[in-house]
């Protein structure tokens, strides 16, 4: 699987490791403890994870097992209370809040159960949003790029009308555009198939598929049952640990480890 490192000339260069992982994405002993009135409390424990380019993982477990906390702190949304997180070479787990959000828009697309589209934006300017904000290509080539995104998610039919004229289907792949404006390594989805109908999360996993054979990396939580027809491996959570690790090679599921 070949690896798609992403340069952006504005991307802080400071937490850039001397180390290198093997992996695009590696966690080592990554804790995450909240404080709360009743104490302290362990949403991740010591995880130990590492992913490697063009692989389309799903996340599973109850609710409250950790898999958002999980995802946040791989997109430096949120920080471990302890461990290493590495992305692309870059030790995530030590950006700043500052430099976080220009880090994210260029090497992490983010999809989301409720879209979270703007609707004051065209669906278009909804997916030049991330090429705005980053200043990633060129401002006279950024509706082109957005237009050949909605293109290629196929609903370039919708690209002038605002996003609350869409079905939800027709959202979540406007969404999935935007995710795609900056050409990220790593995409990220946080229950992206939660509100869609069976037709339409089929639909959105079988695009996440694609993009995984092109060597994109894709992280998803998910409840879908039927997950394993479109993914290559599915990490289980509960209590903050991974129980289970599965690749699944030609649809048929081979466990590799158990925790
Ligand atoms: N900001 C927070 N403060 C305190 N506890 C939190 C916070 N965020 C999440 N948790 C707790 O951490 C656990 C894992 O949450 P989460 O990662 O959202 O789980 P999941 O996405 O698997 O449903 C839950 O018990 C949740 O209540
Ligand atoms: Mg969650």
């Amino acid at each position: 699987m070949h690896k798609r490192f992403h340069t952006n000339p504005q991307a802080p260069v400071s937490p850039r490791q001397g180390t290198t992982s093997p992996y695009l994405i590696e966690l080592q002993r990554v804790t995450k403890q909240y404080s709360t009135p009743a104490g302290t409390f362990t949403a991740i424990n010591e995880i130990d994870l590492q992913v490697e380019a063009g692989e389309f993982v799903a996340i599973t477990g109850k609710s409250g097992s950790g898999k958002s906390t999980l995802l946040n702190m791989i997109t430096a949304i949120d920080t471990p209370t302890a461990g290493a997180i590495t992305v692309a070479g870059v030790a995530v787990h030590q950006l700043s809040q500052n430099n976080s959000a220009i880090w994210r828009g260029t090497n992490i697309g983010l999809v989301f159960q409720f879209f979270q589209l703007l609707p004051t934006l065209t669906v278009v300017e909804n997916v030049m949003l991330p090429m705005d904000f980053c200043n990633t290509y060129p401002t006279g080539e950024r509706r082109e790029r957005a237009r050949m995104l909605l293109d290629r998610v196929g609903v370039l039919d919708q690209a002038d009308k605002v996003p609350t004229l869409l079905s939800g289907g027709q959202q979540q792949r406007v969404a999935i555009a935007r995710a795609l404006a900056n050409d990220p390594p790593v995409v990220i989805a946080d229950e992206p198939t939660g509100n869609l109908d069976s037709h339409m999360a089929d639909a959105t996993l079988s695009l996440f598929q694609e993009l995984a054979a092109g060597g994109q990396t894709i992280l998803m939580v998910t409840h879908e049952r039927t997950v394993t027809d479109w993914v290559s491996r599915t990490v289980n959570l509960a209590d903050g640990v991974i129980i289970a690790d599965s690749l699944i090679t030609d649809r048929v599921p081979r466990e590799v480890s158990y925790v």
